[in-house]
């Protein structure tokens, strides 16, 4: 299973956002993680497409821009966030009584975007079984959405557990709280895909940091999973 290292630009420092966007494109990491919320899914606001479209435009081909849409109305902006240049789009789960969750993974599927279904730290894993066909991901929160620097809540180890299990080649992302301890934890659980803002973007030097959780969480992940 690849192990996919993703740092979180909400807790870069945005006076430098270019330069910040492009520490984290050399630093070895996979993809960029953005962070769009919209003040009412999660009491906080954060970026909009043109923060995308910035992103797109300095990371180099084959960096992954994974956009984390915390919005209740994920379907009206999904579409914007895919021309400004998201590799990736995922929206949560939580709004499925009011959004039609196949009819915008098929959207997005029909823009090229790869798609990831969330689900919140409180949210049964339950929610997301019907699902875990049609998903290229499932992200699982390990904080509760709206705010950087949070601590991981362990809780949800047993709900990448229960993913894993029923969806051996599956990606499964953990944000929230993930440093080179919780990584590991999660990588142990079945997570393959790890975002990380503080931890990451604190790291005076990020490109060792990331090259370090990638061969824990590798190991880690082997000694639960086998390749
Ligand atoms: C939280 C966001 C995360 C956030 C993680 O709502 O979805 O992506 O950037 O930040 P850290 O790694 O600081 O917990
Ligand atoms: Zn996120």
């Amino acid at each position: 299973m690849k192990i996919r290292i993703l740092p979180s630009l909400l807790a870069a420092d945005l006076g430098r956002l270019g330069e910040e966007i492009a520490r984290a494109a050399a630093s070895g990491a996979d993809g960029l993680h953005l962070d769009i919320m919209d003040g009412h899914f999660v009491p906080n606001l954060s970026f909009a497409p043109a923060t995308a479209a910035l992103c797109a435009k300095l990371l180099p081909e084959g960096i992954e821009l994974n956009t984390h849409l915390m919005m209740t109305n994920p379907h009206k902006y999904a579409g914007r966030f895919v021309e400004a240049g998201s590799d990736t789009v995922q929206f949560h789960l939580e709004v499925r009584d009011t959004v039609n969750v196949r009819a915008l993974v098929a959207e997005l599927e029909a823009h090229k975007a790869r798609v990831g279904l969330a689900i919140n730290p409180e949210t049964p894993v339950e929610v997301a079984f019907p699902y875990l066909d049609c998903a290229d991901e499932v992200l699982c929160m390990t904080v509760h959405p709206g705010y950087g620097g949070q601590a991981f809540i362990a809780e949800v180890l047993p709900k990448i557990r229960a993913i894993r299990e029923r969806a051996p080649a599956l990606d499964i992302m953990v944000d929230g709280g993930v440093n080179g301890e919780t990584a590991v934890l999660a990588a142990e659980a079945g997570a393959n895909a790890f975002v990380a803002g503080s931890y990451l973007f604190a790291q005076p030097d990020m490109a060792a940091a990331v090259a370090e959780m990638r061969a824990s969480c590798e190991a880690a992940f082997a000694r639960a999973w086998g390749k």
